[in-house]
């Protein structure tokens, strides 16, 4: 088990690269299932979600290299269909293997991923857009099992705009027979690089991008290469961190777009950006950051992803700012943790109220999740002496070695191993 241990009041300066996106690595990943051969995904991040995905699909038979973040992913041999529970209790998005494994092999048993650390993640978007397809979906012993002889092309209406279950719905439907029109896709980046892969591969989509994608099905889809993009959240973790120390770096990550939601608040914080085509460089030197409220939402609105951060760094503005995510109400588990560094952050009616306060002090805290990690981390970095950062696992499920980015920095941030839990 490791911590770090922050020394707290250091600027940051200089430069530092993002690397390469978790979220959409994880659904590119399962993707390949979809074909027979070596596929290779470039710019792969180094971190342990990416190495669980990695160990599920060599459960399936799949024979993996992943050298110097490229990553090959050879699907000649697959053994079985079958994710189980050791899996995916890991990790929530094991379940992109159900629609290629379904939509390929006619089977797929997927353990039922369960609620996660800020309350229920369910996946019946997933399943209905599977039986929509034709599969034939029993959940029995904590499995979904889904068969279908060859699934069929349909009309499928997401209620709720979903990241995985248009993944799923996607991948299902490049290999089913006829047109699927999937309407309220999600359009974040991860799924428009997803749908760019699978078209690669041999299959027809039309509407990349868009709410509305247009699959017409075929019969066999053929290994391909893809160039992952930089990871947008890892991007505004970076940005926040120089925020909330008033700092000035410079970022190389080039899809400006991605983040414009983030790049936006934190202009309205009083921030400095400026650009060129492959850096963003923030100064927070010259400002005291002002209150800006937020509420998350679907791309390209504010993502709940960068949730847990912005609201450290606005415990340290002056003013009171609300913060809302309506994409998981209840994702506030950093927020008697920040408390406990010295923020006044209230929940009220599933807002986190927080009153900016002069300063935040050391303490102990503890991850509870990826993203509550990262704040944690933003807030110790500009808190008064010495904040410990327990259970930093969950940090390194989605961000590479943050804390020698942010030693490069200049920050004050060592790993240390412990025993305390
Ligand atoms: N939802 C349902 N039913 C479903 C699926 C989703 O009601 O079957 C609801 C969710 O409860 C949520 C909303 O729909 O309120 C959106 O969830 P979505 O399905 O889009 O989330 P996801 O695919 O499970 C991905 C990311 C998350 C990120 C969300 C939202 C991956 C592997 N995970 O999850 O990333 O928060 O989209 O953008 O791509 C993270 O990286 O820290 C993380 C949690």
């Amino acid at each position: 088990m490791d911590k770090f241990v922050i020394k707290g009041g250091k600027k940051l300066s200089g430069t530092v690269e993002v690397s390469g996106a978790k979220n959409s690595a994880l659904a590119l990943m399962p993707a390949t299932l979809l074909n027979s051969g070596k596929n290779i995904i470039n710019n792969t991040p180094e971190v342990s979600d990416i190495y669980t995905m990695i160990k599920l699909l060599n459960h399936l038979g799949v024979a993996t290299n992943f050298c110097d973040h490229n990553l090959m992913l050879d699907t000649s041999h697959i053994i079985n269909q079958i994710a189980p529970y050791e899996h995916v209790k890991k990790m929530r998005a094991s379940i992109y293997v159900l629609g290629p494994l379904l939509a390929r092999y006619g089977y797929a048993k997927v353990s039922m991923p369960g609620g996660c650390a800020w309350g229920p993640r369910p996946i019946n978007l997933h399943l209905e857009a599977m039986k929509k397809l034709g599969a034939e979906i029993q959940l029995e012993e904590g499995y979904i099992t889904a068969k279908s002889k060859k699934l069929q092309g349909t009309k499928l209406h997401f209620d709720i705009s979903s990241v995985g279950a248009t993944g799923n719905a996607l991948m299902a439907a490049s290999l089913a027979k006829g047109t699927t029109l999937i309407t309220n896709a999600s359009i974040e980046p991860e799924i428009t690089l997803l749908a760019e892969f699978i078209k690669s591969m041999g299959a027809k989509i039309s509407g990349i991008g868009s709410t509305t994608l247009e699959i017409e099905g075929v019969d066999e889809l053929y290994p391909s290469n893809i160039e992952n993009i930089a990871d947008r959240i890892e991007a505004g973790t970076l940005l926040t961190a120089a925020a909330i120390t008033r700092s000035k770096i410079n970022l190389e990550y080039k899809n400006l777009e991605h983040i414009k939601s983030i790049l936006s608040k934190l202009e309205d914080s009083g921030v400095i950006l400026s650009y060129n085509n492959k850096l963003i460089q923030i100064d927070a030197t010259k400002c005291s950051s002002k209150n800006v409220d937020i509420a998350t939402s679907v791309y390209p609105g504010f993502p709940t992803d960068m949730q847990a951060q912005w609201t450290s760094y606005m415990s340290l503005a002056n003013g009171i700012s609300t913060i809302t995510d309506s994409v998981y109400h209840d994702r506030f588990n950093h927020v008697p943790e920040l408390n406990r560094l010295g923020a006044n952050i209230e929940i009220i009616n599933n807002s986190a109220v927080v009153k900016g306060v002069q300063s935040l002090a050391g303490a102990k805290v503890m991850s509870t999740d990826l993203r509550a990690s990262a704040s944690l981390v933003l807030a110790g970095l500009a808190a008064t002496g010495t904040t410990e950062v327990l259970r930093v696992y969950h940090l390194d499920r989605g961000y590479q070695r943050i804390e020698e980015k942010l030693r490069a920095l200049g920050a004050d941030i060592e790993r240390v191993s412990t025993s305390e839990f």
